[in-house]
């Protein structure tokens, strides 16, 4: 089996370290790179996923490096193809993705200033919340193409959505097709009328309450886990949705996902990172994908625009 490229984490929470994790298990890069400012931490993680490499079978490396936030330690991730920027705090119970905007948006800063410095021809993958707004200050930081620094929260999203209409209609996740759009905060705009189960449409068997619980739901998917967790956010289904993203970067695959990405007509919006259904390829972004929505989910689209307009524009002073 072919292995190429090299993937960088930064950040080994829990989001970083299962991202890292799958990455490895993935056994289609040479190296996986695992940084974080917590001295020891990176290193002991990847020295205990390698030793897991026999079991699982696979033969992918992983490095950690301790990093500082001069820059200390960046060497490790120098010429990455995909970097995946986890770096940030979470939230606590109560607190919105928000509230974490002004810590999150000087550690993102610096992150992605070092590896714009390290790793120039990079696709980034930003997952720090909140998100729309990180992404956004990750490119302005980098001074990257738009196409490749994009954000991971649609494919999340949409992961949470199949998971309770499949829960709620007792059916394989497998046969449930649904689709997220817009912020990934309380502008997230689900996309029921893109929604299937075996190829036929949501609403043949749900009704128009039960569709909005789990909108609803959906919308608040991360806030339930916070809840539930009392520290940390989510970080399983978030870290297969990077994951996957970073996969098909390196595989050039053309796959069609909802990410967070520039914006630059479609829809009649221009000039703002937004959920969306985009086309991945090796140098991030191959084109923004317009599907079909209804008036109301398009308005709905519209106003998410607006909402991360006015915070993306807040974050070039942070
Ligand atoms: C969530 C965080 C990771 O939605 O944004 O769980």
């Amino acid at each position: 089996m072919k292995r190429s490229g090299k993937v960088t984490v930064i950040g080994s929470g829990f989001y970083g370290s299962t991202t890292a994790l799958r990455l490895a298990e993935y056994d289609i890069f040479e190296t996986v790179v695992l940084t974080d400012i917590v001295e020891g931490k990176p290193e002991g993680l990847a020295l205990d996923m390698n030793q897991s490499r026999s079991i699982e079978g696979f033969e992918t490396k992983v490095i950690g490096a301790t990093t500082t936030a001069e820059g200390g330690g960046y060497e490790a991730t120098a010429n990455s193809d995909v970097v995946v920027i986890t770096a940030g705090l979470p939230r606590k119970p109560g607190m919105s993705r928000m509230d974490l905007i002004g810590v999150n948006a000087g550690i993102v800063r610096g992150v992605a200033e070092n590896i714009a410095k390290h790793s120039p021809n990079a696709v980034i993958i930003v997952v720090s919340n909140p998100l729309d707004e990180m992404t956004a200050l990750t490119q302005i930081a980098t001074q990257f193409p738009y196409n490749r620094v994009m954000g991971q929260a649609g494919m999340l999203d949409t992961a949470r959505f199949t998971h309770f209409v499949a829960e709620k209609l007792a059916v394989e996740v497998g046969s449930v097709k649904t689709l997220t759009l817009g912020s990934h905060g309380d502008t997230m705009v689900p996309v029921p009328s893109r929604c299937t189960v075996n190829g036929q449409p949501l609403t043949n068997f749900l009704s128009e309450a039960d569709i909005a619980e789990l909108v609803d739901r959906t919308r608040n998917g991360g806030a339930e886990v916070v809840a539930l967790l009392k520290t940390g956010s989510a970080y399983y289904a978030p870290s297969a949705a990077a994951a996957r993203m970073a996969k098909a970067v390196i595989e050039d695959s053309g796959a069609v996902m909802p990410v967070c990405a520039w914006v630059d007509g479609e829809y009649g919006i221009s000039g703002v990172y937004l959920g969306v259904e985009a086309e991945i390829g090796r140098n991030g972004i191959r084109k923004v994908v317009e599907g079909n929505l209804t008036a109301s989910e398009l308005e709905a689209l519209k106003v998410a625009a607006e909402a991360v307009r006015a915070k993306q524009s807040d974050v070039k002073d942070l």
